[in-house]
């Protein structure tokens, strides 16, 4: 039997921890969630899915034919760049939104969430800026914050981020990438207006500047036209990222990345410490379910189901909400971003807000410097039912009213 000499002696972790763990920080969403597992609060904090919509069968049909046809192959390790079937399935979907690259310029990856990582691997020296909106996505923050990055901002309105502001940062500091989400922005909820994307590209390429766009809401637009990517208008210039988290099921993990090839090789290199490649067999099971139709079939369902829940939110906040506060009507996505009155602010109106038992993100969680936000909160209108939404929303306006009257 070995015996450790002073085995009861504590190690002092921190010591040994690299530079950059001290930027690092567990997402404030992944957080909150922890106290949203108890099924009496009604949670409109995370960007899941309707779970009851999840196409099971077909899933399970995939899994079934992939087994019994093709088990060598699913169950194997493969390429870095993903399962070929795929990655010319996209290639030819994002021809269709004018996207006009093939499948050597696509790079599968476990869903957006890693490509932004691979994102700072690849582009991010400690103190690099980043030029990207205010609010902006949690996610991509806590991704490039891992990498030392510094983050440039511009303010967003109705029509999205407020590109006429970009040029006045880019002469003080070029950053090394644009972050845009264009089409119902997480957590803003808005439309990049096509003006400013016609602007943002005329400045991209004024001042040799790369783009970042990433999209996991363009196929979920309940009303109006779609809009051109910006991909599509600067393939030179611009990384456009994929997913089916949200039009197929985020267990799946499994989204892409089109860009020029001589920058997919470099994220492939970043890729293969990772690891290695994304599992092939749920390459193979959402190649299936695209392959089929299947997929397109339920994205129109999804559209349907959460247009209602969408509407049924709006209404609701009409009724319920007390005067003073207003929010944004998002034309597609998961998210609506709502403002509360004058005095309320709510980091502090969460907890109260689950006491009545209920749930969202405060606002602050979506600025990189934390300064704003705080009368502001991202409501998700995908994953409760409808009548779930509305005494959600009521409970929430009650928790309101409350602090109101304090
Ligand atoms: C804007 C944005 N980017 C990326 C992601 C990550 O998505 P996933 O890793 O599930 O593909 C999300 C998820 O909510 C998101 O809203």
């Amino acid at each position: 039997m070995t015996v450790y000499a002073n085995s009861d002696v504590p190690v002092n972790w921190e010591r040994f921890l690299a530079q950059r763990t001290q930027n690092m920080r567990s997402s404030a969403i992944r957080e909150l969630l922890k106290v949203t597992q108890d099924p009496s609060v009604i949670s409109f904090a995370g960007g899941l899915p309707a779970p009851e919509l999840f196409p099971v069968r077909e899933i399970e049909e995939a899994c079934n034919f992939l087994l019994r046809e093709e088990p060598d192959r699913a169950l194997q390790y493969s390429a870095t760049e993903g399962y070929p079937p795929l990655r010319e399935y996209l290639a030819e979907s994002m021809a269709k939104y004018g996207i006009p690259h093939s499948a050597e310029n696509i790079l599968i990856t476990t869903g957006s969430q890693q490509a932004l990582d691979l994102m700072g691997k690849v582009f991010v020296d400690p103190g690099t800026p980043i030029l990207t909106g205010r609010p902006t996505y949690l996610g991509a923050i806590q991704a490039w914050r891992a990498y030392q990055a510094r983050f440039l901002t511009v303010p967003l309105d109705e029509n999205g981020m407020q590109v006429e502001q970009v040029e006045a940062v880019i002469k003080q500091e070029t950053p090394r990438f644009v972050y845009v989400l264009p089409n119902f922005h997480n957590p803003a909820g808005t439309t990049l207006s096509e003006e400013r994307r016609r602007l943002l590209v005329e400045l991209a390429r004024k001042y040799d500047l790369i783009i970042l766009e990433d999209d996991p809401y363009g196929a979920l637009r309940y009303e109006g036209q779609d809009l051109s990517p910006i991909a599509a208008m600067a393939p030179e210039r611009t990384i456009y990222l994929g997913t089916f988290s949200k039009i197929l099921a985020p267990g799946l993990r499994i989204g892409w990345i089109v860009a020029p090839a001589e920058i997919i090789t470099r994220l492939v290199q970043a890729k293969q410490g990772a690891d290695l490649h994304t599992s092939t067999f749920d390459q193979m099971v959402a190649n299936d379910v695209a392959q089929r139709g299947i997929l397109k079939m339920h994205i129109k369902r999804l559209r349907r189901s959460y247009k209602e829940r969408r509407d049924v939110m709006l209404d609701a906040l009409v009724e319920l909400w007390p005067e003073g506060s207003h929010w944004t009507r998002p034309h597609g996505g998961l998210f609506l971003w709502a403002q509360v009155p004058a005095g309320v602010d709510t980091q502090a109106l969460f907890h109260t807000a689950l006491k009545h038992k209920v749930a969202y993100v405060p606002g602050v969680n979506f600025y990189p410097d934390g300064d704003g936000g705080h009368q502001a909160m991202r409501l998700n209108f995908s994953n409760a039912k409808p009548d779930m939404i509305v005494e959600g929303v009521r409970r929430l306006g009650d928790a309101l009213k409350n602090e109101l009257a304090q």
